[in-house]
């Protein structure tokens, strides 16, 4: 994704600095060029060598050298890079560049640049509330400089809050979403893993789906420049960085944030939503005798159907998503199901995964997917795929969705 693409990473003075060495590792890994400036602030608190040394690149730093202007100068560095980025960007440096002062080379060179700018700023929490910064943030933002972070945590006073810098797999994200990939400007919706379904306040009904095939496929859209919701069942994955993640627990919680994120171009329904629920959800533990005496087991639970949330999205009238795709988890006769599951929810696509014991797919980091898509007047034509990780099933699923939305235009907003 980012191959030959040219970073400008400036570091300025802020205690986050540490985590840009990490962003330039994760830069190179990418396949970009990074070109790091650092502000005098920047060099207390990483040094020249570290950064040039991981960037492998020359550090700039003085507007005034003479041998950095004879070799490159400020201009060209403004202007031969595809994107600035300010990882951390202090208050001090986003107040000016918010009023246009140009008094070191880092600020010289965001006066000077015409290529687009990402900041991630990473401060104290009372600085970042700060009217003043408020103003600062508001400016640049209606200048059209792109911002990722600040989180919410622990800041490096020991104090809770605000201003956190983004993480670098974030920052990330966010470098590739603002060079643009062929989901730029479109909206995806993805569910992932299981739902729980309660039975008292203790027990529930759930299924063995780890949310892994889900959330890689929410993160290959947003790499590929998609807005993301992704809508998660409880799981033990982590958010996938540069995407929105709304937590739910059961199908009717699922149903309900997923009709709140329309309307999206395409929707991606990859958990394994439970199929039943208990009918009626007791508000007090079940006691072990409660069905009998001496320990007896409980009444036969009684179950009532979930909403079946992919059918709900295939069927809507006037925010339908242009492509809706459904995930078929069988442990038999999978491409038949799937075929039938395909007709029978009005979906465009289906993966049908092989979700049998021996198939290691519930939980593991690999999946065999077959895509079944419909061909109008009840045909589909199947598509089997190589046996591969679950990021590589999901940065397949991305780029075919690309290949048929492609571009911004006639986007969702
Ligand atoms: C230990 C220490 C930590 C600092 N951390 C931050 C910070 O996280 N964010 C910030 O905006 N300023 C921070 N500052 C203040 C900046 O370093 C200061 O405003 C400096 O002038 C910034 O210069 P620059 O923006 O040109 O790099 C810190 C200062 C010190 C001494």
């Amino acid at each position: 994704m980012l191959t030959n693409l040219r970073i400008l990473l400036i570091i300025s003075g802020g205690i986050a600095a540490y985590k840009s060495l990490e962003l330039i590792r994760g830069l190179r890994a990418g396949g970009a060029e990074v070109r790091p400036i650092l502000t005098k602030g920047g060099a207390e608190f990483v040094t020249p060598l570290s950064v040039a040394a991981l960037a492998r690149e020359k550090v700039h730093g003085d507007l005034f050298s003479l041998t950095g202007e004879s070799e490159i100068g400020h201009i060209r560095l403004a202007r031969e890079t595809d994107l600035v980025v300010v990882a951390p960007a202090t208050a001090n440096i986003l107040a000016k560049m918010a009023n246009g002062i140009a008094d070191d080379l880092a600020t010289t060179v965001l006066l000077a640049t015409d290529r687009p700018i990402l900041v991630a700023p990473a401060m104290n929490s009372v600085m970042w509330e700060q009217a003043s910064t408020r103003r600062n943030m508001a400016r640049l933002e209606a200048d059209g400089v792109m911002t990722v972070g600040p989180g919410h945590g622990e800041l490096a006073e020991g104090e809770i809050g605000i201003g956190r810098m983004a993480e670098p797999a974030e920052i990330l994200a966010a470098i590739e979403k603002a060079l643009g990939g062929p989901l730029a400007g479109l909206r995806a919706l993805v569910t992932s893993g299981p739902t729980h379904e309660p039975i008292d306040p203790v027990r529930y009904i759930a299924n063995r789906s780890s949310g892994k095939q889900g959330h890689a496929i929410a993160g290959a859209c947003a790499r590929l420049g998609a807005a993301v919701t992704l809508v998660s069942g409880p799981s033990a994955e982590s958010d996938p960085p540069g995407v929105e993640t709304v937590h739910v627990e059961t199908a009717r919680d699922m149903l309900a944030a997923c009709l709140d994120a329309l309307p999206v171009d395409v929707a991606i329904c990859a958990a394994a939503v439970s199929d039943w629920r208990p009918a009626a959800a007791r508000g007090q533990k079940i006691k072990k005798g409660a069905g009998g005496a001496g320990g007896a087991p409980p009444a036969a639970l009684e179950l009532i159907e979930n909403p079946d949330i992919l059918a709900a999205l295939a069927a809507r009238e006037n925010d339908r998503p242009r492509l809706v795709i459904g995930f078929a988890a069988e442990t038999d006769d999978v491409v038949a199901y799937a075929r039938a599951k395909l007709a029978a929810k009005g979906c465009d696509w289906i993966l049908a995964n092989d979700v049998s014991p021996g198939s290691g797919t519930f939980g593991g980091d690999h999946n065999k997917v077959h895509l079944i898509s419909a061909q109008g007047a009840g045909e589909a034509s199947v598509e089997e795929w190589p046996h591969a990780s679950k990021l590589d099933v999901a940065a397949r699923l991305a780029e075919r969705i690309a290949g048929v939305l492609g571009g911004a235009s006639g986007g969702a907003s």
